[in-house]
């Protein structure tokens, strides 16, 4: 025979059963331990089924008493779950809130983008133009032979630019170049005639440092042969320049002399009422076109050195070379 189960029994168990489950509610934290407790309840093989399973032992009649008290305590479990839920989902938000709330009147912390250095965007200004016109760009090395700096370009042994006072030797025979003037052989090796060409570089000398002299500085050089160039060339090219970089300022040229350029000449360009020397240029001595295995009688050419910082610093309207090395956040912040 099997046990017998009272009406009574299984009220109380019910009975039981619905305290245990309204404190095990109260005490869930989570929405994955209220869903296990649902299952663990009213799931199938939950605590409210293994009670019903019982109510088969009961008289008929008591039957539906047991059933409408299992469905009161079903009602009062979800209704006590989802309330739960609610409470629980709003704690786990507020507390996500407050873990990624963001303070928008902390002072910012702020670093300033680069750019570039004056010297370099007038460089960069000056070979544009000369792109413009149909030049190419070359680069030589810093550190030269006596033959690139000096031989080559017709500067006689004893010339003052070799002397120890200009140039920095290093000791093995080489040195480093006094001007970017060295480009226009080392391109002439590789590249016949007709050229156009500029290169642009940092050139030393041993100068003492004052408002206008550094003795790092920077030289864009110009070379152009082909057949049949004349000064009117030269004198377009260099005017041309001259005036998409600075506009419509005065240009005159000065006879001058250069070893490498017979006839040579020094512009000079009027801004703020002075004439302010900006460059040296001439034609290609017919010796450096000798000396490069190039027939002077078929090839003629021009050549033209100019100074970077002149340019950036009338440019600019800065009054000391030194400042465009010391690297003053204040002053570099202006361009
Ligand atoms: N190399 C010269 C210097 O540094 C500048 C120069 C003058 C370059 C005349 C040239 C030129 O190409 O034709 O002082």
């Amino acid at each position: 025979m099997s046990a017998t189960v009272s009406l009574q029994q299984l009220t109380d168990q019910l009975e039981h059963l619905e305290a245990e489950a309204a404190q095990a509610i109260a005490a869930a934290t989570t929405a994955t331990e209220l869903e296990d407790l649902r299952v663990g309840l009213l799931g199938k093989k939950g605590k409210l089924s293994g009670v019903l399973g019982a109510m088969g032992k009961l008289p008929g009649d008591e039957r539906p008493l047991v059933g409408q008290r299992a469905n009161v305590l079903k009602e009062q479990v979800q209704s006590l779950m989802a309330e739960r839920l609610a409470a629980v989902k709003g704690a786990a938000m507020a507390k996500r809130i407050a873990a990624e709330t963001l303070d928008v009147t902390a002072p910012a912390s702020f670093t300033p983008p680069g750019h570039r250095h004056p010297l370099i965007s007038t460089t960069e200004e000056i070979v544009d133009i000369f792109a413009g016109l149909g030049y190419r760009v070359s680069e030589g090395p810093e550190i030269e032979t006596d033959y690139y700096n000096f031989s080559a370009l017709n500067i006689p042994e004893h010339h003052p630019a070799r002397d120890m006072q200009d140039t920095f030797y290093l000791g093995d025979g080489r040195l480093l170049r006094t001007h970017t003037s060295p480009v226009q052989i080392r391109y002439l090796e590789t590249n016949p005639p007709p050229v156009r060409v500029i290169a642009p570089g940092r050139v030393y000398r041993r100068d003492a440092v004052d408002a206008t002299h550094s003795p790092v500085f920077h030289q864009v050089e110009v070379l152009a042969i082909d057949e049949g160039l004349d000064f009117t060339h030269l004198r377009g090219t260099v005017t041309t320049f001259l005036q998409r970089f600075f506009g419509d300022l005065p240009v005159r040229f000065r006879a001058s002399y250069f070893p490498f350029t017979e006839p040579s000449a020094e512009v000079d360009v009027q801004w703020r009422g002075r004439w302010l020397e900006v460059m040296g240029c001439g034609m290609v001595d017919p010796a450096v076109l000798t000396g490069m295995g190039l027939d002077p009688e078929r090839w003629s050419g021009f050549a033209a050195g100019l100074g970077v910082e002149r340019f950036c610093m009338v440019r600019h309207g800065i009054d000391d070379i030194r400042r465009l090395y010391t690297s003053d956040q204040r002053f570099l912040d202006q361009f």
